[in-house]
């Protein structure tokens, strides 16, 4: 399953991904974090020191190994270079699960603070042919491209701030778009903006509120929001403490911010995805940008007839207990 929290820059969107992570990981399963946004902070939150934060490999670092791997003998894609962010997956390709031995994981995923975790990477101009970041997180768009996760594995992604994700297809690689909001004017701002995109592309977004201090506070998120409030988190005493370096045990979280947490996996395991539609978005997405600038040729790259899913993943070894 694979969650994206999303919102308004200082919203919470990696405090509530290193909580929810840290919360999966604490029940034993499968998990893969990802840190997606152009400030790369879900290290920090998940543990790591400055130091550590600043030397995990990146995924874009890592572009040519990641293409070349997951390229397989799709004999669609003629070689690496003429991969690009959304090509799909097709006959040949090679799927990815949330945790194996793979040589992508073993270059780019590191344990921090008991997660494993892949990073994308801090801005550079040249990453995939494009000047903008959207280029940035286009290795994070094809691990989930080629990511056949099933029920119980979960892909947790911290993304970037606003309604920017929408310039890429990432955000419809989702099973929920987890949208934090502060009881503010400017973050529910934001929440419109991102629902009245993902109306247009069935993208299921559930809002977690977040710094929720009173009763007011809640009636201002329920009054804005409606029935999209799934649950909210409580301005945090445990976070405020990870602030300051003291990162305690998930468990000793606040119980309503737990509770909050396991509402939010409840609804995420619920998701039945339909993978038809998940390929049909990949492949959208991927024809728009074959036209708008990869060249229309690259539609070529396309498999009518596949449909991805993890009964196509391949017996791998099993996954070691630690990348680091
Ligand atoms: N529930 C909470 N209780 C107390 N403090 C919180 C809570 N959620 C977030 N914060 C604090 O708010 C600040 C912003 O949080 P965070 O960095 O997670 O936001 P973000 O949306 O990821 O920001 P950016 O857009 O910069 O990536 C941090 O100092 C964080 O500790
Ligand atoms: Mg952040």
């Amino acid at each position: 399953m694979k969650i994206a929290f999303v919102g308004k820059g200082g919203s919470g969107k990696t405090t509530l991904s290193s909580l929810f992570v840290r919360y999966l990981v604490d029940r034993g399963l499968p998990t893969l974090a990802i840190d997606a946004d152009i400030n790369q902070h879900l290290a920090t939150a998940l543990g790591a020191g400055d130091e550590t934060a600043m030397t995990l490999p990146t995924l874009s670092a890592h572009l040519p190994l990641i293409k070349e791997y997951l390229r397989g003998d799709n004999p669609r894609i003629a070689n690496a270079e003429a991969m690009i962010k959304t090509t799909p997956p097709g006959a040949g390709s090679r799927l990815l699960g949330v945790v194996e031995r793979n040589p992508i994981y073993d270059a780019c995923v590191r344990e921090v603070g008991g997660a494993r975790l892949a990073v994308t990477g801090p801005f550079a101009e040249e990453d995939l042919g494009v000047s903008c970041y959207h280029s940035k997180v286009g290795a994070a768009e094809m691990l989930l491209n080629h990511m056949v996760d099933g029920p119980g594995e979960y892909v947790v992604v911290d993304m970037t701030a606003g309604a920017d994700s929408f310039a890429s297809g990432l955000f419809t690689r989702f099973d929920l778009t987890a949208l934090v909001c502060e009881p503010t004017l400017r973050s529910v701002g934001v929440y419109r903006q991102y629902a009245s995109y993902a109306k247009d592309f069935g993208i299921r977004i559930a809002v977690v509120g977040n710094k929720v201090c009173d009763a007011d506070d809640l009636t201002f998120l329920r009054e804005q929001v409606g029935e999209n409030l799934l649950c909210w988190i409580d301005r945090s005493a445990h976070v405020r403490a990870a602030e300051r370096g003291a990162i305690h045990p998930i468990a000793d979280l606040e119980p309503d911010n737990l509770a909050a947490l396991a509402t939010l996996r409840d609804i995420l395991d619920a998701t039945d995805r339909d993978w038809h539609t998940y390929q049909r978005h990949a492949v959208e997405f991927h024809i728009r940008n074959a036209n708008a600038w990869a060249g229309a040729e690259l539609a070529d790259q396309v498999d009518p007839d596949f449909v991805p899913g993890p009964h196509l993943r391949p017996q791998s070894e099993p996954a070691v207990g630690s990348y680091s």
